[in-house]
């Protein structure tokens, strides 16, 4: 959530900031601006919208070596030119990004800065006003960052530049992620190493409450008090072609079409050369040794753990409760003697998830993090780690993640059944290999997905998705990805509890989209559609080879009754793609969203 890029070298920073941008921009996309340091002035260009008006709006001829720029999503304030970042001092000595939330910003502005007058909405100039008050305290812009930082409370990814000193980039982070990216007579700053990648692949993790003063040739790491800091650099392996879309028209679209790639990439990543499954053994034994499994997670990724949940219980026979994230610290379950957490997290970073480890961790207990991306922030917190190998997730919309997670936590399950010594009958990489198969027919049936659409969703209000078991889950996420893009309102639900109130919705042309995968449960989803259809619906039956019937609108290729999920999901998000696209909408970048939630 808003994404932060600063660039110092020899370098025209302009463009360095406006591409860096350009690949944050799924971190928030509604207002945008970049400070550069030009001649000691401070250039600031700042609009409302994204960061083509930006692009269009910085000055060709402003030309400097060191800047900041920011990609937000509104917290504190609305979108609007005043609220972006970066935010000056009211001398406008100092420019400064932040990504966050500050808790304590306005005890700070009645202790500090009763006099000053803000230009914006937002917590986040109190920052850059403290840092010039304690300027003219201290003369120090180094002792004068380090003392705001110290009276902070909340989350917060900051950059400041000082248009008394070209040569320092202040930098430094608490609970939000930032990482200093390393050169060669140059150094950058990134909410994300995707933002820089194309200057280098050489990155430093910041820990919480650091502070950074990078220039042209050093980094100079400290803690809080002063105490500097070594770390060594790590190698980010992102492949540059991964973060860009190719021949699509949407990085949704073509992250659709990954997805039978994604799961043979995992297949080749969680086996050992003799068809082994090979997971990190302490989260075997982990899962070997607890007693009860809480997944916390958010979103889609909560989604995917209700289809976990069923497959360690299936599986491994250890009782799981799936949590939201946000809700877990305030609806605290009793927990088990030996309860081990599990996060489910495309981004790795969502504020939510984290709030809930860290109190997790502060209790004691073991956590294991299911990500998309190492290093992020879940990953380097909790105990362990299985990593998703999905690639770069760009669109906002999260479809290969969400596979990716559903065929880790298969892995999960059955490994934990296996140290159990527990006998399955089901054989994880071949039925994964199989369904990888079976995504790939799905994807290349864009067409018909494309016509149901048109003919059904074309200007529809709401809509339904209906299924039960495991269906139910998928129903959930269908509806999800329905609404967020395309904004028809969607809702999943369980079929056997529609007449228990929402049936009421049912109008004339309603579409209602019924999943049919299970074979206990086709009999009883059938008689949920009848219910509907006798109330003027329009159904769509979408249902597994076997369990078809002539009217179904769409038949899934066969697969293991436990994976149906990695198939079902597909054409629900084609749908929902399509359902967008037919209605003009910013497919990649719904309103409202943004990619990473890192504010609670
Ligand atoms: C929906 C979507 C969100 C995320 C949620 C959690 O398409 O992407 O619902 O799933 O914000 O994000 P992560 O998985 O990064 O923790």
């Amino acid at each position: 959530m808003c994404g932060i890029v600063g660039y110092i070298g020899y370098n025209d920073t302009k463009d360095i900031l406006l591409n860096g941008l350009e690949k944050l921009e799924y971190r928030g996309y509604d207002s945008a601006g970049i400070a550069m340091l030009d001649n000691d002035e401070i250039d600031l260009f700042k609009v409302k919208g994204r960061i083509a008006a930006l692009r269009q709006r910085v000055d060709d001829s402003a030309q400097a070596t060191i800047g900041i720029g920011h990609t937000r999503w509104a917290t504190h304030g609305g979108p609007s030119a005043e609220n972006a970042h970066p935010h000056q001092s009211a001398s406008g000595r100092f420019a400064l990004v932040h990504n966050g939330v500050i808790e304590n910003y306005q005890e700070l502005k009645r202790a500090y800065l009763d006099e000053v007058d803000f230009g914006s909405e937002t917590d986040t100039e109190i920052i850059v006003q403290l840092v010039e008050k304690y300027a003219e305290k201290y003369q120090d812009t180094a002792e004068a960052f380090r003392q705001t930082v110290s009276v902070l409370k909340g989350s917060y990814a900051l950059a400041l530049i000082d248009k008394a000193d070209n040569e320092a980039i202040y930098v430094a982070k608490n609970k939000s992620p930032l990482l200093v990216g390393l050169g060669d007579e140059f150094n950058v700053v990134a909410s994300d190493a995707m933002a820089t990648l194309k200057e280098t692949d050489q990155y430093l993790e910041l820990d919480d409450q650091e502070i950074v003063i990078v220039k042209r040739h050093s980094v100079d790491v400290q803690q809080l008090d002063g105490t500097p800091v070594t770390r060594e650099p790590f190698t980010a392996e992102i492949d540059a072609s991964e973060i860009e879309k190719g021949t699509y028209p949407h990085f949704m679209l073509k992250e659709i079409d990954e997805q039978p790639l994604v799961l043979r990439r995992i297949i080749q990543e969680y086996q050992d050369k003799n068809g082994n499954l090979k997971l990190d053994k302490n989260v075997r034994a982990a899962m070997k040794t607890c007693d009860r499994i809480y997944i916390i997670a958010a979103g889609t990724s909560y989604h995917a753990g209700l289809v976990g949940k069923q497959f360690v219980e299936n599986m491994a026979g250890i009782p799981t409760e799936v949590h939201v994230a946000s809700e877990f610290s305030y609806n605290m379950p009793l927990l088990s003697d030996k309860p081990l957490f599990v996060f489910i997290s495309q981004s790795g970073e969502t504020a939510d998830s984290r709030s809930v480890l860290v109190k997790i961790k502060e209790m004691g207990h073991p956590a294991l993090t299911i990500t998309n991306v190492a290093g992020s922030t879940l990953s380097r917190e909790a105990d362990y780690t299985m990593h998703l190998h999905a690639g770069p997730e760009i669109a906002v919309a999260s479809t290969k993640a969400y596979t990716a997670q559903v065929a880790v936590l298969a892995i999960l399950a059955v490994d934990s059944a296996q140290a159990k010594g527990l006998n399955l009958d089901f054989d994880p990489m071949q039925e994964l290999s199989i369904t990888a198969n079976a995504m790939e027919v799905l994807t290349d049936q864009k067409k018909t997905i494309e016509e149901l659409v048109r003919d059904n969703l074309g200007t529809t209000r709401n809509a339904f998705f209906i299924g039960r078991s495991t269906d139910y889950f998928v129903c959930l996420e269908g509806a999800l990805k329905l609404k967020e893009i395309s904004y028809i309102q969607a809702e999943g639900f369980a079929g056997g509890e529609l007449k228990h109130g929402t049936i009421a919705l049912i109008e004339e042309g309603t579409p209602v989209i019924a999943l049919a995968t299970q074979e206990a449960v086709n009999y009883a989803i059938r008689s949920n559609v009848h219910e509907v259809v006798a109330r003027g619906a329009n159904d769509m039956i979408f249902s597994m080879k076997g369990l078809e019937q002539d009217t179904d609108a769409f038949v899934l290729p066969q697969v293991h009754e436990l994976l149906t999920p990695l198939v079902s999901v597909v054409p629900m998000q084609l749908l929902a793609y399509y359902a967008a696209l037919h209605r003009d909408c910013d497919v990649d970048k719904p309103r409202n969203l943004a990619k990473s939630v890192t504010v609670e």
